[in-house]
């Protein structure tokens, strides 16, 4: 049977993390299963290589967001990645790449017109370089997290189209060489398929021929980095995703470097699977694109007492399985990204008062139904799903 408990206590090896064994021995919600310590200081998944990494072999990137930044400024914990050496040591042992959730958006990046903060973004690229992970940046143009300085400013629409450019040409060009994919243009069609002109103030003031610029300065910037169109709600074949269809065709038609097509990835057991998951992202493959999934969670109502019934969790489990095996169906997906790994830090909660438990793990590390799903469908499309290290 497989094991279901501890994950990634201190990933010693990969980083410098001095993590103890209490950081594992936190009390499991009552309702489940506490898996008893080892009492071993290396925790099994580590000794085994019984992690989602391992699962996934050379299939695709198996990623995570790094908490940070937006709504965990409001939060009573100190920041996650600078101050839970236990989490550091799960990202680096459990995923091969890392998106920074929040530290590579404007409002982060940008103090000033004339200032550009990178403390919180070289730490995420020097994290990922140190332990061997590829990274994906997020995000260059989007109407959201846009500092005042900008949104407020009087600019002429030529000072506009300069300040995008320099932030673009600076920020990919520092991490040139060093960037595996970038989300250049972020969530640019509203939920009714309808190109953001009104609420994306960059395509407002510049029109939408701003969007084949992006594309354009951020590949003369890096010419290594994959470059991607991200949203949500694009999981299947729908109006939304058909206006990207549209778009993109018409961006290769002019000679936009535009190389790949991701799809966020929120969805809620609330809702039916989007069973055309493959197909869609299929339909861009065939275009010549990569694709991808890049801010996976599976949100729930949850009961009262906050806590999720078996059955909601072996239907999120379900939907997990179903994403990756879509993903590893088309070729040209090559990475997969958890919008987060634990509750505490997730982003759902507090956006959808009610929701939540949309991560793979407990707040105490130990694995939902969930994790175990990702790692057997990542296993059976490595061919590792035989190895010793996935069976106990
Ligand atoms: O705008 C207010 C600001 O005025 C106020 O000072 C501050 C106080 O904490 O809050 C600010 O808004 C927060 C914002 O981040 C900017 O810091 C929101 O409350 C907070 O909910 C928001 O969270 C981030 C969210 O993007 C912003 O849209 C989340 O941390 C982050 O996980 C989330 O990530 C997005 C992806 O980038 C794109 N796809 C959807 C995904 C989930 O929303």
């Amino acid at each position: 049977m497989r094991r279901r408990q501890i994950l990634a206590a201190g990933a010693l090896a990969t980083t410098t993390a001095a993590v103890g064994p209490a950081a594992v021995a936190a009390p499991a919600p009552s309702g489940r299963t506490t898996p008893p310590g080892n009492g071993s200081t290396t925790p099994p998944g580590l000794a085994t290589k019984d992690t989602l990494a391992f699962a996934a072999g050379d299939v695709l990137a198996i990623g995570c967001a790094v908490a940070g930044g937006g709504h965990h400024l409001s939060q009573p914990y100190p920041a996650p990645f600078t101050h839970d050496e236990t989490y550091r040591a799960v990202l680096a042992a459990e995923f091969t790449s890392l998106s920074a959730e929040n530290q590579m958006k404007w409002d982060h990046l940008r103090p000033s017109r004339d200032a550009f903060d990178f403390t919180d973004a070289d730490a995420i690229m020097e994290f990922a370089a140190q332990n061997g992970l590829v990274v994906r940046g997020h995000t260059l143009m989007w109407h959201n997290q846009i500092p005042a300085w900008v949104t407020e400013g009087e600019h002429s629409p030529e000072e506009l189209r300069a300040i995008l450019k320099e932030h673009i040409e600076t920020v990919v060009g520092r991490y040139a060489g060093r960037m595996q994919q970038w989300d250049v243009v972020n969530e640019i069609f509203d939920d009714a398929a309808v190109l953001r002109t009104e609420g994306n103030i960059w395509i407002r003031e510049l029109g939408p021929e701003i969007i084949a610029d992006c594309f354009r300065w951020a590949h003369a910037a890096d010419p290594q980095a994959l470059l991607f169109v991200n949203d949500y709600n694009v999981e299947g074949i729908n109006p939304k995703s058909d206006a990207y269809y549209a778009l993109i065709q018409d961006l290769l038609a002019d000679g936009v470097p535009v190389h790949g097509f991701s799809t966020q990835g929120h969805i809620s057991i609330r809702y039916g699977f989007p069973s055309d998951l493959a197909e869609n992202l299929q339909r861009f493959a065939d275009l010549g694109l990569q694709t991808a999934i890049t801010e996976l969670d599976v949100r729930m109502d949850l009961p009262e007492g906050g806590r999720p019934t078996e059955e909601q969790l072996a239907k999120q489990a379900e939907y997990h399985r179903l994403v990756v095996e879509a993903a590893v169906s088309v070729e040209g997906c090559r990475s997969l990204t958890l919008w987060g790994v634990l509750d505490k830090y997730s982003w759902v909660p507090g956006t959808f008062p009610g929701e939540g438990a949309a991560t793979v793990l407990w707040d105490d590390f130990t694995r939902k139904p969930a994790y175990d799903a990702v790692q057997d469908a990542l296993a059976e499309a490595s061919g590792r799903a035989g190895h010793p290290a996935l069976r106990s």
